[in-house]
């Protein structure tokens, strides 16, 4: 699946769950506080869910966030990264493309 840079998503008709990996390796790359962070950045915002998730199969890329019903995928997430997702994403209905995982969301050149 692809997200054609800078196109506008539509907005999904039911609220968004953003799952953020807390398994071993994202873990070990601050995924804990990506949550937190999550939770705090969306406390005011309407429509979206933030859930602890199991590992979503993209490990060496992460800490890894999901976003459903998007079905947009983020990699290496960082706490400093979440207010521009939220922002961004959330808010505007726009992917960060730079944050985008491209495993999931292949560019094409
Ligand atoms: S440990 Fe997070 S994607 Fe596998």
């Amino acid at each position: 699946m692809s997200t054609p840079e800078g196109q506008k998503l539509e907005v999904p008709a039911r609220d968004r769950c953003v799952f953020v990996c807390q398994n071993t390796s994202c873990l070990r790359h601050n995924s804990q506080q990506v949550l937190k962070t999550f939770i705090a950045e969306t406390e005011n915002v309407v429509g979206v869910n933030i859930k602890a998730s199991g590992c979503l199969g993209q490990c060496s890329t992460g800490p890894t966030v999901r976003v459903s019903p998007d079905e947009i995928w983020y990699y290496r997430v960082q706490p400093h990264n979440v207010p521009t997702i939220v922002k961004q994403h959330f808010q505007g209905n726009e992917a960060v493309d730079d944050m985008l995982n491209p495993r999931i969301h292949p560019r094409f050149y």
